[in-house]
């Protein structure tokens, strides 16, 4: 009996804290690298006309802040990578990063900020171990600053970690554990989080699965079933996103954390720089990930729902192709905030609410001259030039504009550079080669875009075209001489 009501007891704690705790809603991820983002004030009507009541941020940027004040809007505020350093080895600069980017924000009423994000994806195997020594102290620093302002309890510190952090010794999640060469840190990591009451942030992505393994098989990384699920004693795994994040509950678990709340930082589907990139597989994906949240069903050894951030709101054409040409095209939005494809948020409506109120660059677009001669010596020049300074993701095998022949391909490259530069007319004076026409050359399948207009605010702030104009009239000063 007595233990009858304990149980009944701890039933109720269970729901309670399923009610109140962080679980609400879907998030998603608001990054900023993009050419001509959209005024702050524009993405967060967006947000809210698409019921998203949580966003995840890469920085602290004070505009993006200052729109989303009042917002009821929960914001996880970042700290990138490139900071770490100076917060690792400085005090004074964690407490200094606190009170101008979190405490300014709240106690002038209004953003309701409830995680930072120390870092971003720091162990990526690409970062040779750069920010092993850093990311701890640095998390440790801002805990302390976050203590010192009073805002230990408000607001928790985490890492968005990159799901190769841990994996498992075969396909079943039950061995999984901390990658061996970060064994200790990721431990020492889990305990202070742990210590202070904080999530562990892990970003999976199904597409890479894919992506980087031509023998993937393509069912696993959705979620309509799989012909031979794994069978990890009993516990059936029919998707990889299952697979993967019951082997962090795993590591966890055997490290003495089973009980550790866990979020899903990033995940999504990107629609287009390689040919699974696409907006079926990416509706496909997302919907079948939304329906299960909605739901409420979550993993075999987690059932209850997912906390997660869909990754991303808008496509961002600044962002480095390091990792692939499809790193541009994670939004469900594209880069003029017009939905990609019907979305079931299972929020206010069945589809996707795009921006409103979006202003362009007049319809005029930079193609290849109709006379222009191929065999010309300034075509590798010039189309290496625009592809470098815009964005030629689209153009490739398997992509939206794939199917262009040479001249289109050239039409595009010059295109894109003309965008991205504010259709000036020097943007479109590749030798002999390039002419502006009001005719639009796009296809059925692939988009000549016109640029949107961006407020003289963020024009100045703007990296790209800042350096993009002396470079530019240097470039075309230099083929002129040749
Ligand atoms: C606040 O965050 C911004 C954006 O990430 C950063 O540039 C700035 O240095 C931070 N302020 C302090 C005092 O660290
Ligand atoms: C990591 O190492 C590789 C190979 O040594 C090198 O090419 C790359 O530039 C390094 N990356 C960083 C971020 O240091
Ligand atoms: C168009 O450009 C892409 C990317 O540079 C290239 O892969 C493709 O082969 C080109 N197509 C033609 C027909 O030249």
């Amino acid at each position: 009996m007595g233990f009858a009501k304990f149980k009944g007891c701890f039933v109720l704690v269970f729901f309670v804290g399923f009610l109140v705790g962080s679980v609400s809603g879907i998030g998603v991820n608001w990054g900023t690298q993009s050419t001509h983002p959209l005024p702050p004030s524009t993405v967060v009507k967006m947000l809210k006309d698409n019921g998203i009541q949580k966003v995840k941020l890469f920085d602290a940027d004070s505009d993006i802040l200052e729109a989303l004040k009042k917002s009821g809007i929960q914001v996880m505020v970042g700290i990138p990578n490139d900071m770490l350093y100076t917060l690792a080895n400085s005090l004074q600069a964690a407490e200094k990063w606190v009170s101008k980017n979190i405490s300014a924000h709240l106690s002038s009423g209004g953003v309701d900020i409830r995680y930072i994000a120390v870092g971003n994806e720091p162990f990526l195997s690409t970062y040779n171990g750069t920010f092993e020594s850093t990311t701890l102290p640095a998390l440790q620093n801002i805990q302390s600053a976050l203590i010192k302002s009073g805002l230990g309890n408000q607001v928790k510190v985490t890492v968005p970690m990159n799901a190769d952090v841990y994996l498992s010794a075969s396909d079943k999640p039950s061995d999984g554990d901390f990658r061996p060469d970060i064994h200790d840190l990721m431990l020492q990591i889990v305990k202070f989080l742990s210590q202070n009451n904080a999530p562990f942030t892990v970003n999976i992505y199904p597409f890479i699965s894919l992506y980087s393994d031509a023998n993937f098989p393509v069912d696993f990384a959705f979620f309509d079933g799989f012909q031979t699920p794994i069978n990890d004693n009993g516990r059936i795994y029919d998707n990889v996103l299952d697979a993967n994040h019951d082997t962090l509950v795993w590591a966890l678990q055997k490290n003495g954390f089973g009980n550790m709340p866990i979020i899903v930082g990033e995940i999504g589907w990107p629609t287009d720089g390689d040919h699974n990139a696409n907006i079926k597989y990416a509706q496909r994906f997302n919907q079948g990930f939304m329906s299960r949240l909605l739901a409420g069903k979550g993993t075999p050894i987690r059932p209850g729902p997912i906390d997660a951030y869909l990754f991303s709101l808008i496509d961002e054409d600044g962002k480095s192709i390091q990792p692939g040409n499809f790193e541009r095209h994670w939004g469900m939005f594209y880069y003029d905030g017009k939905p990609k494809y019907l979305l079931n948020l299972g929020t206010r409506t069945n589809s996707l609410v795009g921006a409103s109120g979006v202003a362009y660059l007049p319809k005029k677009w930079c193609v290849l001259k109709p006379s222009a001669n191929l065999n010309s010596d300034q075509v590798a020049p010039s189309v290496s030039y625009a592809c470098q300074n815009a964005d030629c993701t689209s153009l490739g095998y398997g992509t939206s504009c794939g199917g262009l022949d040479v001249r289109g391909n050239l039409s595009y490259a010059f295109n894109s550079y003309y965008q991205v530069n504010d259709q000036i007319d020097s943007a479109c004076k590749f030798p002999g080669l390039s002419v502006v026409t009001d005719n639009d050359p796009s296809t059925p399948n692939c988009k000549f875009i016109i640029m949107i207009q961006t407020d003289s605010a963020y024009y100045f702030r703007n990296w790209r075209r800042i350096w993009s104009l002396p470079m530019m009239v240097f470039v075309f000063l230099f083929l002129n001489i040749m």
